[in-house]
């Protein structure tokens, strides 16, 4: 289930808006498109919008490919800087434009219709190695999974959310893959609906034995006993393991310590801001309240009312039990072990 690839010259996209009820691929030329669709999260998830991100700006080189290498170079900053203004939280977004302006930097001596060709490389580079990381995580990541256990999921860290596999969903898979007898729940993640509408579907597509309950009925689970272990995703890790993910995170890790349950959060290393020292520094996106009022376009809310949308919350490192990344498991302390990870 790749919701990100390159076909026939085309970006093409699965619109995760329209899952699970309407499976529509759209195609995309046009870098403005392509940060439209960000916005409007026709794609999302950390890794797949930094992939997307890559190709978007392939498409901006490709359109300013024949101007003069000056206005080329004025015009590729502004095709940058369009696209990492569509989403403030997940680092993988800056981290892939990063990669494509470094390559940009370490080719000038070239015309732009040669560079072209260079970036295309760089894209489908990010691409590719996003899926070798899901996978690598998945591998880890399944040794802390047991035979029989129930996990908790929040949001869609799956296959949907990167190029192919997933992060937290990849270890359930792995998990799933080498044979042990598991089984998820998964928040229903509100406002977006990310857990009812693309984990569940993703989960029960692969035949993983998946239960979806509202996000308040997560505690409760637990007090019952029925909750091993919880494992998400991120959208970016300070370099002190503090986490920011899909709001509501913040609350499960704090009902999972009360409980004595692991947390476990799977993430690429383009997942961690190694130069942000806290959580605090990281900057929470704030949607359209329509996405609170309004249920699948019927209005819940009484017109007029106060409402505050945060997409995203910060995970303390206290409740963080481990950070499972394509490089190994790694363990507190966070603010000694993640630097280690840029080696
Ligand atoms: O707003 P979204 O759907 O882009 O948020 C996605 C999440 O919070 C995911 O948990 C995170 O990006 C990790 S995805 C591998």
């Amino acid at each position: 289930m790749k919701p990100v690839y390159f076909e026939e010259g085309k970006l093409r996209l699965i619109d995760q808006t329209k899952l699970p009820t309407e499976f529509i691929v759209y195609s995309y030329t046009d870098y403005r498109e392509i940060a439209k669709a960000i916005v409007d999260m026709i794609v999302r998830g950390a890794p797949a919008i930094g992939v997307t991100a890559g190709y978007g700006v392939y498409f901006g080189a490709l359109e300013y490919q024949n101007e003069p290498k000056d206005v080329f170079y004025v015009k590729m900053k502004e095709v940058c800087e369009l696209l990492a203004s569509t989403r403030p939280t997940a680092v993988n977004l800056f981290w892939a434009i990063k990669r494509m302006e470094d390559v940009m930097a370490a080719n000038a001596d070239k015309e732009p219709a040669e560079l072209v060709a260079i970036l295309k490389q760089e894209a489908d580079a990010i691409c590719a190695e996003d899926i070798q990381m899901c996978r690598d995580m998945g591998k880890h990541g399944a040794e802390l999974i047991h035979e029989g256990d129930t996990l908790l999921t929040h949001c869609n860290a799956g296959a949907l959310a990167t190029a192919d596999y997933g992060t937290a969903l990849g270890v359930i898979r792995a998990a799933h893959e080498a044979g042990k007898n598991i089984s998820v729940y998964a928040d229903e993640t509100r406002p977006f609906l990310q857990g009812a509408r693309l984990t569940a579907y993703e989960l029960q597509t692969d035949g993983i034995p998946v239960t979806l309950i509202t996000d308040n009925m997560a505690g409760w689970m637990m007090k019952l006993g029925k909750i091993d272990g919880v494992i998400v995703g991120a959208d970016r890790i300070a370099a002190n393991g503090d986490v920011a993910n899909k709001i509501g995170t913040y609350s499960v890790s704090v009902l999972a310590k009360a409980h004595g349950i692991p947390m476990y959060v799977a993430a690429p290393t383009s997942t961690i801001d190694f130069e942000m020292q806290s959580g605090d520094e990281i900057v929470i996106e704030q949607r359209d309240c329509r996405e609170i009022s309004h249920i699948g376009g019927v209005q819940v809310a009484p017109d007029g009312v106060n409402m505050e949308n945060p997409a995203f919350d910060v995970t303390p490192h206290q409740n963080v039990t481990a950070i499972i990344t394509e490089k190994g498991v790694v363990y507190p302390p966070y603010d000694l072990n993640i630097p280690k990870l840029k080696e």
